[in-house]
């Protein structure tokens, strides 16, 4: 069983500045959760007990987030506010929580790989990016669909969302093999195509599951001409060797935060939700 999620929450945040100038954009919110809180929430009740967050520099407001804040409980307490209390306290207590800082943004395999010391050599671990959320209320979540392939397989497996034609600039689209409803097989991972060069209409979203051999592949990887090294670039690599890649087109509604529109109708969605 995993037991463990990586969240590389290290980005710089360009597409949201100035928002994202003094605060990170994981902890901005989403109506009236930060979008890593709703993210931490889907990865405890997938059954995952370890959280390992890589952080940027100047990122100490996730971390302030995640720990107990004994001075607030203690008020909340003593006035009466229960509501309040059980709300702060859930926060802190959902799971065991690790920090590792990534010095400089030199791209999300990079981030990945700052947290490899928390991993068994043997080890498969979730990897859940900050900016994709998805409500799936009715059945599972998004990392629950991801492990009932793995559950199966045994071997890597991507979430995938279907986008427009305009959207393919955006994101990794994947190229398949068979399709059994839901569940694919890739054979293809580009990144960010143009439309005309996009293999199918399935996007990447930014939840994974990784097995030693992606990891082993994602450290031999060199950075490219923007200075980042990519996790795409070792799905790459692991393809061209003629490994299983699987991939879930994704049940529910997703939500890319990272972006402003992306981010009004997560906000829109939560809130109907929450008030
Ligand atoms: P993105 O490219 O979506 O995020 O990275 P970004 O770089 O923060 O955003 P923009 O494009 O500048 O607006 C995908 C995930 O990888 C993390 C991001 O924080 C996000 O969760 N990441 C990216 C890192 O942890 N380190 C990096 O060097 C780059």
């Amino acid at each position: 069983m995993i037991k463990k999620a990586i969240l590389p929450v290290a980005g710089l945040g360009t597409r949201f500045l100035p928002a994202t100038k003094a605060q990170p954009k994981e902890m901005l919110p989403v109506f009236d959760t930060p979008a890593i809180q709703f993210i931490v929430e889907e990865a405890v009740a997938a059954g995952i007990e370890e959280i390992i967050i890589v952080i940027g520099p100047g990122k100490s407001a996730i971390k302030n987030h995640f720990e107990p804040a004994p001075e607030l409980e203690s008020i909340l307490e003593a006035r009466g506010k229960l509501k309040e209390l059980e709300i702060v306290r859930h926060i802190s207590s959902m799971a065991n929580f690790h920090y590792v800082q990534q010095d400089e943004p030199l791209g999300d395999g990079h981030a990945i790989l700052c947290a490899e010391d928390f991993l068994e050599a043997d080890e498969s671990v979730v990897v859940l990016f900050g900016d994709d959320l998805v409500d799936n209320e009715a059945g599972k979540n998004a990392v629950e669909q991801l492990l009932s392939i793995y559950q199966e397989k045994s071997e890597p497996v991507i979430l995938l969302n279907k986008i427009q034609p305009e959207e393919t600039k955006k994101y990794g689209v994947v190229g398949l093999d068979e399709q059994e409803t839901q569940q694919v097989k890739i054979n293809k991972f580009i990144e960010k195509p143009e439309p005309e060069e996009a293999p199918s209409d399935l996007g990447v979203v930014g939840k994974f599951i990784l097995t030693p051999e992606i990891i082993t592949l994602l450290k031999q990887q060199k950075a490219g001409s923007d200075g980042e090294i990519r996790l795409a670039q070792a799905f790459d690599q692991y393809l061209q060797g003629g490994e299983a890649l699987w991939g879930k087109v994704l049940e529910g509604q997703r939500f890319d935060t990272g972006d402003k529109q992306g981010f009004l109708a997560a906000t829109l969605h939560y809130a109907k939700k929450h008030l």
